[in-house]
């Protein structure tokens, strides 16, 4: 089979990178996702380095032995820790979630004032600082480890008023700054978006763009694979109109469907438990 009509690969340590799944299905329709959960291992984001990548490497052997054409890291604390692994092992096209949307963030900031939330993981790696930094050397960034937002985010709590709280307490020390765009590093904060805006709105007194890593990601992945003429609608056949969506998962638990419906529009979406 033509390398095109091949799949594209995307792994997270969980539910999270189903909103990268989710950007994914809107900017490429034609093409044939396989989805990768780690959820017999959630969380990544308070291991070691070492943890994360040796995860991060099995995931990708999984989803290489299915002979993805590419492969996306829809989790921040791996791409943290594994994308430039992952890039020397495999000569497939290989993207993280961090570079595409520090690349926004730079670009839409006035004040060049930035703040990224994240897991304990992504923050200590600092990856964001290099990423925006290397856009722009004089950017100033404001980093925060929020690790209570994940399970938060899981158990769909978007409207609590304890969640506010939680926001609050990682946000308000923002308050006197001169941030206007805030990056929400992590694949499962996207949940939380309008309760984060809320918060940091009301901290800062003004608008902020808050930016989540999935369309920029989305959109990096399509302009990478049309540069090596890997798109579906680059190959020699006819596609077919829609992709289709499999999503593998490490462990089943108990309404993980329910769970995933909260981060992806899962309509017509198959699911498998797998093992590692
Ligand atoms: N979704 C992962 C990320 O983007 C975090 C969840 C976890 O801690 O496993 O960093």
């Amino acid at each position: 089979v033509e390398e095109n009509f091949a799949p594209i690969g995307v792994f997270d340590s969980g539910v999270g990178g189903l909103t990268v799944l989710n950007a994914l299905r809107h900017v490429l329709p034609e093409e044939t996702l396989f989805y990768l959960g780690d959820t017999a291992r959630v969380p990544y984001g308070n291991r070691s380095a070492e943890t994360v990548c040796q995860y991060a490497l099995q995931a990708s052997r999984f989803l290489i032995e299915k002979d993805v054409k590419a492969l996306v890291i829809a989790c921040n604390t791996a791409s943290a820790y594994a994308l430039e692994r992952l890039k020397e092992k495999y000569s497939i096209p290989v993207i993280g979630v961090i570079d595409s949307v520090a690349h926004r963030a730079a670009k839409i900031s006035q004040t060049q004032e930035v703040a990224v939330l994240g897991t304990r993981g992504t923050i200590r790696s600092e990856s964001y600082v290099k990423a925006l930094q290397k856009e722009k050397a004089s950017i100033k960034i404001h980093a925060r480890a929020c690790p209570l937002l994940v399970p938060l985010a899981e158990e769909g709590w978007s409207d609590k008023s304890v969640s506010e709280e939680i926001i609050y307490q990682y946000l308000k020390d923002l308050k006197n700054t001169d941030v206007d765009t805030l990056i929400l590093g992590c694949t499962h904060y996207p949940l939380l978006k309008g309760l984060i805006q809320k918060v940091a709105e009301g901290l800062l007194g003004r608008s902020l763009f808050v930016l989540d890593s999935g369309p920029p990601a989305a959109e990096a992945l399509k302009t990478l694979l049309r540069t090596k003429g890997l798109l579906v609608s680059q190959g020699s056949q006819a596609a077919c109109p829609r992709g289709k969506t499999h999503i593998h998962v490490t462990d089943y638990p108990e309404g993980f469907e329910e769970t995933a419906k909260r981060f992806f529009d899962a309509a017509g979406a198959v699911f498998t438990h797998v093992d590692l």
